[in-house]
């Protein structure tokens, strides 16, 4: 085979991983989702996450500052994160990503999903839509 003929299933090879490999990392048709928190208290807080298989450590979030994770959709079974939080004498703990939060923040995207989590001194709120900002749903308020 000459040079010519190398090059060009090397190019088929090249163009077939592209087509099969979606912008996310995960594999096959699982989506990726990426979970933000943005931290609209005026002083910092403090975010403990935990996942059945995940423990993604205590993060403090500085006011206006943000924290994001991601992870793959499973197969089977439920992918699910709480989260602690602390702010002064103030906390609460809650659920950050479960099968109603992500039927709720779910797009038509097929990759690349995305539940945005606002904290204000008034509690916790979550939306699917960033740009603009809109439909953020309060699921609690601080104890
Ligand atoms: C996840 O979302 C945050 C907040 O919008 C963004 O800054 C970040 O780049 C996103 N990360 C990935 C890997 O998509």
């Amino acid at each position: 085979m000459n040079h010519d003929g190398n090059c060009f299933i090397f190019s088929l090879f090249i163009l077939a991983c592209y087509l099969v490999t979606p912008s996310s990392s995960c594999s096959g048709l699982l989506r990726a989702w990426n979970i933000s928190i943005t931290n609209f208290v005026p002083d910092d807080i403090v975010v403990q996450i935990t996942s059945t298989d995940h423990d993604l450590g205590k993060h403090t979030i500085s006011s206006n500052g943000y924290y994001y994770w991601t992870f793959c959709e499973k197969a089977f079974g439920l992918s699910r994160f709480t989260g602690t939080f602390l702010w002064g004498s103030k906390f609460q703990t809650l659920s950050l990503a479960d099968r109603e939060i992500m039927k709720f923040c779910e797009s038509d995207k097929t990759f690349d999903q995305v539940c945005f989590w606002m904290v204000n001194p008034d509690g916790f709120f979550v939306t699917g839509f960033k740009d603009p900002p809109q439909g953020w749903v309060k699921k609690k308020t601080w104890e």
